[in-house]
């Protein structure tokens, strides 16, 4: 597996300006558009501790703010040995907007597993069941 790719990277510099003064883990996230945009996002914590949002669903919100709508990958970086994966809130939210997504998991060195979204969430809750 390569140690990096463009997305990762930006993954990568964007857990830079995580907010996160109480857990001290901090995740960065990319998120690539079908026109090859990628919009990035890291975790935001504040002192209500429940009202944090994850990098993935910042880098989601902010691409769909600009307008974004069709979305390829999303490459997600932390500073630990084992991946972070999404989190349960994350998938739902990427599933809906993002669909079956290519999601890339990745620390500050090496990219260590490369998974669909569909898997991370099977049997998912979404509009077509409304
Ligand atoms: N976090 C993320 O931003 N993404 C993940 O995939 C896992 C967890 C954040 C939420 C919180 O700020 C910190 O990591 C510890 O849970």
């Amino acid at each position: 597996m390569p140690a990096s790719d463009a997305l990762v990277e930006h993954a990568r510099r964007a857990r830079e300006y995580a907010v996160a003064d109480y857990s001290h883990f901090k995740v960065g996230a990319a998120l690539e558009t079908s026109d090859g945009t990628v919009i990035s996002g890291c975790n935001v914590e504040n002192a209500t501790y429940g009202l944090t949002v994850c990098a993935e669903r910042v880098a989601m919100f902010k691409a769909l703010s600009d307008g974004h709508r069709t979305f390829t990958r999303i490459a997600i970086v932390a500073d630990t040995a084992d991946p972070t994966p999404p989190c349960g809130a994350c998938r739902q939210i990427l599933w809906e907007f993002g669909g079956d997504l290519e999601v890339v998991l990745a620390n500050l060195t090496d990219v260590k597993g490369t998974h669909r979204l569909k898997d991370l969430l099977p049997l998912p809750f979404d509009a077509r069941l409304l």
